[in-house]
């Protein structure tokens, strides 16, 4: 009987170029996590990859993904992964690899020259769905192709983990954070929940949450982004003031339900861009009629706070913010939310999902055209 040839180490490696770290999305050769490849006559391949730190969450995922991708050359016959753990000298290379040698503690989405659309979500009160709003624009965004993170900044109410099915929390290599990521979509998250042991209150002043909110920016490792969400506590407190310091050009999306006694405060929340000198988005208004079986539909909670908020803004500051949509009520939206299904991706038909997916797509075509854009050309007379 012929014999199958002994595979060759170009082959593995090449598998190995296939199999991404799960947090860092990158391949596992790129980071210097595969640190030797043996294949022994018969075909047998042994290969040790380093985690990035002793009990990383996602060893699990990186075995199995490193025994398939070498299972598939052919001339193997069988795969044994070892696992072991990067030393302090490689962790930090790594770490510097991430940074692109950048300096340490920048903002990556403050830079001038950052890509990336930041939209912080604010609200006038609690319970009025920005939450849920958030997490379902998130997850349409990514499913519209786009690369998306999530900063829950809600230090008092933090719920986006839980809504998005993420319960792993982020892995540390040195001083830096890797998001977890949620399925499908790959969001990437990271909240203030993460940091918090057990479901113990948080007390943190100003300067505590100035830094607090500086550390998400700038310690997570984020990778490259076309739209980051921040889920802003309501009102309008210390954190939507180091948010639009720390992040001068984010942009202001305004929650609200039709009631008018909420649109009030919800333009509170929105004129704060007037001082921070942010650009307003939009309003959404949520809760805004539960539809039922015949196909009429039920006010609940008013209307027209969404258009009362978005005219008035759109007076005090001077410039059209438009009302972005209207989200019904919707027991598959809390569902979803409880399940960590986000209803714009477990069921994207309904009256909810429908009008989520519509905003999001109004603000994936935003973000792709040039609207808004510094160009940094300046105009030069015709002749
Ligand atoms: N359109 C909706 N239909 C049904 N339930 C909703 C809707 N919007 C929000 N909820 C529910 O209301 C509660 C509060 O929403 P949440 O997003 O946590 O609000 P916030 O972040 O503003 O405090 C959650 O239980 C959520 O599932
Ligand atoms: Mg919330």
């Amino acid at each position: 009987m012929e014999s199958m040839p002994v595979p060759s180490t170009e082959a593995l490696q090449a598998a190995l170029a296939t199999v991404n770290d799960p947090e860092i999305r990158k391949p596992i050769t790129e980071l210097g996590m595969v640190e030797a490849v043996d294949v022994s006559d018969d075909g047998r391949v042994r290969v040790t990859v380093l985690l990035t730190v002793a009990g990383c969450p996602m060893k699990d995922t990186i075995t199995r993904d490193t025994t398939a991708a070498l299972a598939r050359v052919d001339g193997v016959t069988g795969v044994d992964v070892q696992l072991g753990v990067m030393s302090d000298e490689q962790r930090g290379a790594l770490r510097d690899q991430l940074r692109g040698g950048a300096a340490e503690r920048e903002i990556p989405f403050a830079r001038p020259d950052s890509l990336t659309t930041v939209y912080a979500v604010a609200s006038g009160k609690g319970g009025v769905g920005k939450s849920s709003v958030t997490v379902n624009l998130a997850a349409a965004l990514a499913e519209e192709g786009l690369r998306v993170g999530v900063v829950d900044a809600d230090i008092y109410g933090f719920s986006v983990p839980r809504m998005l099915g993420v319960s792993l929390p982020p892995t540390q290599v040195d001083d830096m954070i890797l998001p977890p990521v949620a399925e499908p979509g790959g969001v990437k998250v990271i909240s203030i929940g993460m940091f918090v042991p057990g479901n113990q209150p948080v007390v943190w002043r100003g300067p505590m949450l100035h830094r607090a909110v500086q550390q998400f920016l700038a310690d997570v490792y984020w990778g490259d982004l076309d739209v980051l969400l921040l889920d802003l506590p309501p009102g309008t407190g210390d954190i939507a003031i180091s948010v639009a310091q720390l992040l001068p050009g984010s942009e202001l999306i305004v929650v609200t339900t039709p009631q008018q006694a909420a649109a009030e405060v919800a333009e509170r929340a929105g004129a704060i861009a007037l001082q921070t000198h942010q650009r307003l988005v939009g309003v959404i208004e949520n809760m805004s009629w539960l539809e039922l079986p015949d196909g009429t539909r039920q006010e609940i909670f008013g209307s027209g706070g969404g258009q009362a908020v978005a005219e008035s803004l759109s007076r005090s500051i001077g410039a059209d913010v438009p009302l972005l949509g209207q989200v019904p009520l919707d027991v598959s939206l809390r569902e979803g939310g409880d399940r960590g299904r986000p209803v714009v991706t477990s069921a994207p038909d309904s009256p909810a999902g429908t009008a989520l997916r519509g905003i999001a797509r109004q603000l994936a075509r935003r973000g792709r055209g040039l609207a808004g854009r510094k160009l940094g050309i300046t105009p030069t007379a015709r002749v």
